[in-house]
């Protein structure tokens, strides 16, 4: 009975609040190829794809495609270069198609290349480097990969309860939180900002209904790599999604996709104090971490956000800034 009560309460978690596993199994159908690719035991390679640039990726192309829709003014060249780890996952992938969009340089360490390669196109390297890495093994996080870098966003994740992307032990411990740790202990203490996507829920994983979530630890587990990287002395900015929608963006009819669905969402709701359910758009996620880089009163600070039908802040910094201060004022 309290099995069968526990399965129904599993059941309507996972499908209202932080549905981690459902979005593997859609991801698994659009991308088999996506968890085809677990190795463990990638050795010390940092290789950069060196080949020019020949063909722009579908999801480059999406959001170069939503970016003119929305009307936006694509910023100059930066002397940014931003390390994106996770960059072939749903968020990740969002991240760097808009970094690539702004001319900002990128560097991705991936546990795949060659599925960088597909997803953004072969760039020039002076605009996206691609380095191949597992977080879970120290010994790939070599300090060359870190050379340079002045900013990092790391959306990297795995399935909250048992999946195919748990082979070869790719687990939320292993990832979220040993993961997280190595990632962490190799930065250079010089980067000007570490922006680490997170989730709603962390604090209370001991609470119904975040427990049930929390079945295989993934929240406890996020916590720990949220509190690895504040005690790190890095300059920081923590960003808790609620559950993510839209995407994964792999499609091939991708343009369609992020126009029907990243329509309806662009209002952005930002909380602090882990106090916010709800849901949010996967662009609205990579565009708050993308934002975090340059407004200064993110530093140090952990955010919730969603995202809500209606006119949203898109790329606007200074509306962007309105919003991290009124959420840092009202907690
Ligand atoms: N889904 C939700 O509703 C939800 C809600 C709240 C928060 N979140 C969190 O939000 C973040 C972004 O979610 P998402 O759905 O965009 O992520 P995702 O599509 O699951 O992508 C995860 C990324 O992490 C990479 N990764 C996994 N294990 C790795 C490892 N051992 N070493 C290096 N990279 C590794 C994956 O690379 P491969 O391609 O090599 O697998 C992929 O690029 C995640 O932290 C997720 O947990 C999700």
């Amino acid at each position: 009975m309290a099995v069968a009560k526990l399965h129904m309460a599993c059941n309507l978690i996972t499908s209202t609040l932080l549905n981690y596993q459902n979005l593997a199994r859609s991801s698994q159908l659009i991308l088999p190829t996506l968890y085809n690719h677990h190795s463990n035991s990638l050795n010390i390679l940092p290789s950069i794809t060196t080949s020019r640039r020949r063909r722009i990726s579908t999801v480059y192309n999406a959001v170069k495609a939503e970016e003119s829709l929305q009307n936006k003014t694509t910023p100059v060249a930066s002397s940014k270069l931003v390390l994106v780890i996770g960059a072939s996952g749903g968020v990740g992938q969002l991240v760097v198609a808009s970094l690539l969009n702004r001319n900002i340089k990128s560097r991705l360490l991936v546990r795949d290349p060659e599925k960088a390669t597909t997803l953004f196109g072969e760039q020039d390297e002076d605009k996206l480097q691609v380095f191949k890495g597992d977080i879970r093994n120290p010994e790939d996080l070599d300090p060359s990969i870190f050379e340079g870098v002045t900013h990092v966003i790391c959306c990297t994740g795995t399935t909250a309860f048992p999946s195919k992307r748990w082979d070869g032990d790719n687990t939320p411990e292993r990832v979220d939180c040993d993961g997280a740790r190595n990632l962490i202990s190799a930065l250079p203490p010089s980067l000007k900002r570490v922006v680490l996507v997170s989730s709603v829920g962390v604090t209370k994983f001991n609470e119904l209904p975040w427990s049930i979530m929390n079945l295989c630890g993934v929240l406890k587990y996020k916590k720990m790599g949220e509190d690895c990287l504040i005690k790190s002395g890095l300059p920081y900015t923590i960003i808790r999604p609620g559950r993510l929608t839209d995407g994964p963006y792999t499609s091939y009819d991708l343009n369609t996709l992020l126009k029907a669905t990243a329509g309806e969402r662009r209002a952005v709701v930002i909380s602090q104090g882990d106090k916010l359910v709800g849901e949010v758009s996967r662009l609205v996620v990579a565009e708050a971490c993308l934002q975090a880089l340059d407004i200064e009163c993110t530093q140090g600070q952990i955010y919730e956000i969603n995202s809500v039908k209606g006119e949203g802040p898109e790329s606007n910094k200074d509306k962007w800034e309105e919003l991290f201060r009124a959420a840092t004022a009202k907690s």
